[in-house]
């Protein structure tokens, strides 16, 4: 299957001949780090890490590998994300796979985590029996980050995506936490699906699709052409998780407990005085670029 571009003569097809040809493939296609992205396919087409790719760069292909290699190069010049690609990503040091029909994990989401973790040092309730929910897990990368690190805490994790709660599920058994953690499939947004939330939770942690519906076409062809839409934009001003979220914690969060979310570029301040009508401490973090980017709400002043 000759791919436009690309050399294709038999005597060509060793590894260094089909990362340069490969490399200059991508960079046509205007995909940014060409030869990173070309590596990265190689390795994952042939089984190999990249070390024993530049150790290997005489080696030739065998056919069944270089047809793997070009189809997988043919989705990356669409634009279609590497980490769907390879199937699979790290978050928070630990290995997730995924698929389309999850958001990739956002280096940014890792601080959600960290803000988890830190309320929970800070209240001396890291080895304490924490109950925790997840209100739109995805690929499970908030959950199963929590029950990685907490060690005695039970999680809750809901979306509305039966294939999302497939690969979550997945996730927690590659991450050996699936006792810790279980799955429900729901509506967030719908008051009659939120009777089986009965608990009193410790930590209410959320990464909800937060970009107004009017936003979406504005999104990167990477974001909009490949991750599920449901995962990103809430069909209305991309406030509706966090007016849900603001009426369901005050009944279900323990008193001394944390509601803490992701919000997008531009929203902390609509977000805060949502909050403000339940919650007495709000604190906003911002991300590594200086954007706010996690607002963690309490209330009671605990200091
Ligand atoms: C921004 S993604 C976050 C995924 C993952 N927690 C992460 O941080 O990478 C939002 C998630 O919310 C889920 N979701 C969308 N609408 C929902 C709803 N009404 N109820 C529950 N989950 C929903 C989506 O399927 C998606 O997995």
């Amino acid at each position: 299957m000759p791919v436009k571009g690309m050399a294709t003569a038999s005597s060509n097809l060793n590894i260094l001949n089909l990362l340069n040809s490969s490399t200059d493939y991508l960079e046509k296609y205007g995909i940014e780090n060409s030869r990173l992205n070309a590596e990265r396919i190689l390795c994952s087409a042939i089984n190999l890490n990249r070390v024993q790719l530049y150790l290997n760069y005489d080696r030739p292909l065998t056919d069944l590998e270089l047809l793997d290699f070009k189809k997988r190069l043919k989705r990356r010049a669409t634009s279609e994300p590497l980490q769907y690609i390879l199937g699979e990503t790290e978050f928070f040091s630990l290995p997730f796979k995924i698929n389309s029909d999850v958001l990739i994990p956002r280096p940014e989401t890792e601080l959600l985590v960290e803000s988890v973790l830190t309320w929970a040092k800070a209240t001396k309730k890291l080895n304490s029996k924490l109950s925790v929910l997840d209100v739109g897990t995805g690929s499970g990368c908030i959950a199963i980050s929590l029950a990685k690190h907490i060690e005695n805490c039970i999680v809750t994790a809901v979306d509305i995506s039966a294939e999302a709660i497939e690969v979550a599920q997945d996730n927690a058994r590659l991450n050996e936490v699936h006792e810790k953690i279980n799955f429900s499939q729901l509506n967030f947004l719908n008051s009659n699906d939120l009777d089986v939330l009965n608990e009193n939770y410790d930590i209410v942690v959320s990464n909800p699709p937060y970009i107004a519906k009017d936003e979406f076409e504005n999104l990167p062809l990477e974001v909009k052409g490949f991750e599920p839409p449901v995962a990103l934009h809430d069909k209305a001003d991309g406030y509706l998780f966090y007016r849900a979220l603001a009426d369901f914690s005050p009944s279900r969060l323990k008193k001394d407990g944390l509601l803490t979310m992701e919000i997008g570029l531009g929203q902390a301040e609509i977000v805060k005085q949502l909050m403000q009508k339940h919650f007495t401490e709000i604190k906003i973090d911002a991300d590594f670029n200086g954007i706010d980017r996690i607002v963690s709400c309490q209330f009671l002043h605990l200091s």
